[in-house]
């Protein structure tokens, strides 16, 4: 029997092969060529209307020891052409913020202003992303901000399903180092990939739902705010749904009286 088919080798090799994964902080094997990969991401079920939103959830994500690092993460994207997106992006967008974040916003996917600059939510959203954040009491630099996918959809079309599948691997090992101990979806994209679901923003928003053991709060996107006013009824469900976050990270939640 020749080594490469003898069990004892293979077996040894291997298992020597995984601890050196697991030391460079691989913890695991994502399928990055399809939409399973996004599917593995959302498999553990939102709770019931009847759970509260600080029930006990099933730890995984929360609950895990992280190792890895976002430098590691971004490493191994490297020149990233694991999809076509690739072919039109300026920069690739990885995310911003504090790597220890308690709190981290998802969007969708850049946009021409953060395709040029490299940084997710930084034009017209993005601002109206940090109005939230501050009228939130809480800083920019202190959360984590990333997307769905980190290229530009040509023409913000929405990205397609062999695109978030060859990403999703890279923003679970992002959201598994970052750790939060909440999460925003920013608009209808967002909560429903993470969430596997094909239920309206609408219905979604308003109630924590579980990522990988995290509480995922799904809102209305900035961009749709910026359509509807500073003073329209979705301004004032983001809030509702931004205090629910701040209680459950038991910060303080600032006063805000809606305008008559
Ligand atoms: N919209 C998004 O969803 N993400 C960004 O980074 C910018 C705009």
């Amino acid at each position: 029997m020749s080594p490469a088919t003898n069990p004892t080798v293979v077996w040894s090799s291997l298992s020597a092969y995984l601890e050196e994964l697991r030391e460079s902080g691989i913890e695991g094997f994502p399928t990055d060529a399809s939409f399973d990969a996004l599917k593995s991401m959302a498999s553990v079920p939102p709770p019931s209307t009847s759970e509260s939103i600080t029930a006990p959830v099933t730890p995984s994500v929360a609950g895990e020891v992280s190792h890895e690092t976002l430098e590691n993460v971004r490493k191994s994207l490297g020149e990233c052409k694991r999809c076509k997106l690739s072919t039109t992006r300026k920069n690739l967008v990885f995310g911003v913020g504090n790597p220890k974040a308690r709190l981290v916003f998802v969007g969708e996917g850049p946009g021409a202003d953060e395709d040029e600059k490299g940084e997710p939510f930084v034009g017209d959203a993005g601002r109206m992303l940090n109005r939230i954040i501050t009228a939130m009491g809480i800083r920019r630099e202190d959360v984590y901000i990333c997307n769905v996918v980190k290229c530009r959809p040509p023409g913000n079309r929405n990205p397609e399903a062999d695109e978030i599948g060859a990403c999703a691997p890279f923003l679970l090992r992002q959201l598994k180092s970052v750790k939060p101990e909440a999460i925003v979806a920013l608009g209808k994209f967002a909560a429903q990939t993470l969430l596997e679901t094909k239920e309206p923003i609408s219905k979604l928003r308003g109630r924590f739902r579980n990522f990988h053991g995290i509480p995922l709060m799904p809102t209305y996107h900035p961009s749709y705010l910026l359509r509807s006013g500073g003073n329209s009824d979705a301004f004032w469900d983001v809030w509702e749904d931004m205090t629910q976050v701040l209680q459950l990270l038991k910060l303080p939640v600032p006063e805000k009286i809606r305008k008559a």
